[in-house]
């Protein structure tokens, strides 16, 4: 696990072969830079080494991150965030249940307002309504983030998840220039399969009703497991990674988290819906969603400003659905 507190020679070391992934750093250069010596420099590089970094060590030339390696971390996030997100505190564990439970056990002791917990494993992945995630090691971005909105938030909060699937698709266009869909509500896609999945969850005070905490959490399937994606998933799911050039997952986190951060300021002025129907593959399609009578036929007229889906159904009537409890199937 690695806090963004001071940091040790390790973590130092760490930031700066991310920040120079294109060159090679003495071990002298480094030690200058950090202030240490040559020797502890080579004690840190190699404990990354065992913590599973692929450092090159180019003779007389210095050590070098390798382009495949790819470890999530706060250095490697925090470099790209945006500087007023900087001091934001982001956890990284290796295995964990679920993000989103640990962002709970956190907010439980008093984390603030912007905490990330990522986990390159989780072995309780939550999905919407009671499903699990899958989540195998080294092949996603497991990634929650803690909100704690104020009265005045409280009335847009729901927006959240609307500004989260949006966020993931600006952050994708930006990184990997490539354009997303939003199967609605929040089912992010790529090449017409889901690769990113959002669960938000709330904790409210019973008596006041005041949202006290909002854990919004976005897995992202970033490269197909070797073993490739089980049985059931396997004609639904994909993966944000083709055979091309590969982004460091830091790189893609970073830019969701900067996308979010922006939108969770301005959400009450709902301007980000334009991109949500912009990416929406629902629109204007015929579809059939459940009801308690059964499967209803309808054509998707619109996404409304409050993320609701406007139908109208075979006899003319219109309806916005709004429950994430139905399951809708677009043709
Ligand atoms: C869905 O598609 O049903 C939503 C999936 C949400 C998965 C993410 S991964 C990070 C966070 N932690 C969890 O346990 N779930 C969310």
């Amino acid at each position: 696990m690695s806090v963004r507190q001071s940091l040790s020679v390790r973590q130092e070391v760490k930031k700066l072969l991310e920040a120079n992934r294109d060159k090679s750093l003495s071990g002298q250069e480094i030690a200058d830079k950090l202030g240490v010596t040559r020797a502890a420099v080579w004690k840190a590089v190699n404990v990354l080494k065992q913590e599973g970094y692929e450092i090159e060590a180019v003779n007389n030339l210095g050590y070098r991150l390798r382009e495949e390696s790819d470890i999530l971390s706060a250095e490697g996030i925090g470099l790209k965030l945006e500087e007023k997100y900087r001091q934001n505190p982001i956890f990284v564990y290796k295995k964990i249940d679920s993000t989103n439970q640990e962002v709970k056990r956190k907010a439980l002791e008093g984390a603030e307002e912007g905490l990330v917990v990522l986990a390159e494993e989780q072995t309780a992945g939550k999905g919407r309504r009671g499903r699990s995630f899958y989540s195998p090691s080294g092949c996603g971005i497991y990634m929650s983030i803690l909100f704690r909105p104020t009265k005045e938030q409280t009335k847009d909060v729901v927006l959240v998840t609307t500004a989260a699937s949006v966020a993931v698709c600006r952050a994708i266009r930006g990184v990997l220039n490539e354009e997303p869909e939003i199967k609605w509500v929040n089912d992010v896609c790529l090449r017409g399969k889901k690769i990113c999945g959002i669960l938000t969850e709330a904790v409210s005070d019973f008596e006041s009703g005041q949202i006290d905490l909002v854990v919004v959490g976005i897995g992202i399937n970033y490269a197909v497991p070797e073993q490739g994606y089980p049985e059931q998933l396997r004609d639904t799911v994909g993966a944000v990674c083709n055979d091309g050039e590969k982004i460091p997952r830091n790189v893609l986190a970073a830019a969701v988290l900067n996308e979010l951060f922006a939108l969770y300021d301005s959400l009450s002025d709902k301007k980000y819906i334009e991109d949500y129907r912009r990416w929406s593959n629902v629109i204007g399609k015929e579809i059939r969603f459940t009801s308690d009578d059964g499967w209803v036929d309808a054509h998707a007229v619109d996404i409304c400003d409050d993320g609701g889906l406007l139908v109208e159904l075979k006899n003319g009537d219109r309806e916005i659905l709004h429950t994430g409890e139905i399951t809708l199937r677009v043709y």
